[in-house]
């Protein structure tokens, strides 16, 4: 494979059903009755392979969002719906969420090996330990798991499942006709792990895959989260509103993987940007006021008692919110990334009611980029030029208009700037993100006390 132009955007469409305004299922031309079906998000998908993204990349969470009434927050599996985006797809990377807190370590390893055989290589998982409380009594659990106890039982998964990808060497099936000789027992590894969380035999039950593993990505920032995600992670997913919030955390995640002797450029730091495109700022600021307006205050109002643990539904809607409301925040509130996202645009900005839960309906505390082509195209080339991002996770209000128009207008400019791919020039996930294929820890064992 040539080598890489100089450095390159990485780039996901990131899929939520209904778009990432929280309105943005009503908004006009959104397709709200397409919302369960396939071949919609087959052509979104095919769409961003035509833009040539490097992936798709679908959220989860094993529990029913209780605030249904208002918002498209419902859930297919992300598996099961990105095998029928590999069928419809050649190249597009396919990355889908799964607990280490909800699933068994053999379970999980089988389906994103199956993902990575039937895809060709473009199997990407993205590592959560679900930190959503509810979600315990789906899997009888009396306790919610606490978030260190979360984070020490997702290490020990990561190394089970790590075992297990590479339990058969890649030269260990033969499907030799002639001889009849299928696999070579040899290369294929129990992986007899006896751990505090887990015992598995092993081997897994099918060869390795085209990437040898699929891609490890991460969303953590709190302090578990981020050695978490520099001691394993391959890609960061992350939410900041500012470039100077953007860039620390990007230089923490780069030390921390260069202390554990990782390569840095092999750990992608991709920040969310929802996009809202106008051919002037004036219309652009239209549009997203129009998204605004169909905002249900009830439900905004619930979003944000949910991050912050505070109940604002008596405070004036014109009026500034109150810092010091903030003091009242339940300690397990205060703990999470969200909560201090938000306490931050509160000082920062000193908005009202009103004008938070704008921001935040439109992604939910990642970056909300309102302007032309031009000006978003900006936006991006900084982040990526001043150390705050190896790309971004695309996170347009509303599908498939709200995607089309990134696709048509921002990616271009980027491309003219030498900043992002115009033809693929490999077929896996790994080619896209540049990124080693790892070696079987077994063959390597072998290898080196042959
Ligand atoms: C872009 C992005 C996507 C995320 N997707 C999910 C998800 O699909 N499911 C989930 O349970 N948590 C998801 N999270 C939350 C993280 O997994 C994590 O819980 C959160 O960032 C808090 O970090 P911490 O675990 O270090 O406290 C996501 C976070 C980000 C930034």
């Amino acid at each position: 494979m040539a080598p890489a132009p100089q450095r390159q955007l990485t780039l996901n469409l990131f899929i939520y059903p209904g778009g990432h305004h929280e309105a943005g299922w009503r908004y006009p031309g959104a397709r709200p009755e397409r919302l369960l079906d396939i071949g919609f998000y087959q052509d979104l998908a095919r769409s961003a392979e035509a833009a040539k993204l490097d992936a798709v990349f679908f959220a989860d969470s094993p529990v029913q969002a209780d605030d249904i009434r208002f918002a498209s927050r419902f859930r297919l599996e992300p598996l099961t719906w990105l095998s029928a985006i590999a069928a419809a797809t050649s190249h597009i990377g396919l990355i889908g969420t799964a607990s280490t807190t909800y699933y068994e370590p053999y379970n999980l390893a089988r389906l994103y090996a199956s993902l990575d055989h039937l895809s060709g290589g473009r199997a990407g998982w993205n590592i959560v330990t679900t930190a959503v409380p509810q979600a315990s009594a789906n899997f009888g659990l009396s306790d919610v798991p606490t978030h260190a106890d979360r984070y020490a039982r997702a290490a020990e998964f990561l190394d089970v499942v790590t075992k297990l990808w590479d339990s058969w060497e890649d030269d260990a099936l033969i499907a030799d006709a002639a001889s009849g000789v299928f696999a070579d027992g040899a290369k294929i590894h129990p992986i007899d792990h006896v751990g505090r969380h887990y015992r598995v035999k092993g081997p897994l039950n099918s060869p390795r895959s085209p990437q040898g593993r699929p891609v490890y990505v991460q969303a953590g920032s709190s302090d578990d989260g981020r050695s978490f995600a520099a001691r394993y992670a391959e890609a960061i997913f992350t939410a900041h509103q500012t470039l100077p919030s953007a860039r620390d955390f990007y230089a923490d995640i780069k030390r921390q993987a260069k202390a554990l002797g990782r390569n840095p450029d092999h750990v992608k730091i991709l920040p969310g940007i929802s996009p809202y495109i106008g051919s002037t700022q004036v219309e652009a600021d239209r549009l997203y006021d129009a998204f605004n307006a169909l905002v249900q205050t009830d439900y905004s109002l619930n979003q944000l008692r949910q991050i912050t643990g505070i109940d604002f539904s008596g405070h004036p809607l014109q009026a500034e919110v109150p810092q010091d409301a903030f003091e009242a925040a339940p300690p397990a509130k205060k703990a999470a990334s969200r909560y201090q996202l938000v306490l931050d645009i509160v000082r920062r900005e000193r908005p009202t009611l009103r004008q938070l839960i704008d921001r935040l309906a439109g992604a939910r505390g990642h970056y909300v980029s309102v302007g032309t082509p031009e000006k978003i195209a900006d936006e991006i080339q900084l982040w990526f030029e001043s150390g705050a991002a190896d790309g971004f996770n695309v996170m347009p209000p509303w599908y498939p208009a709200g995607f089309d128009l990134f696709a048509s207008e921002v990616v271009p400019i980027l491309r003219r700037r030498g900043l992002f791919r115009s033809e693929y020039r490999g077929r896996t996930l790994r080619d896209h993100f540049g990124l080693p294929r790892p070696e079987s820890l077994y063959a390597r064992e072998a290898r080196v006390t042959a």
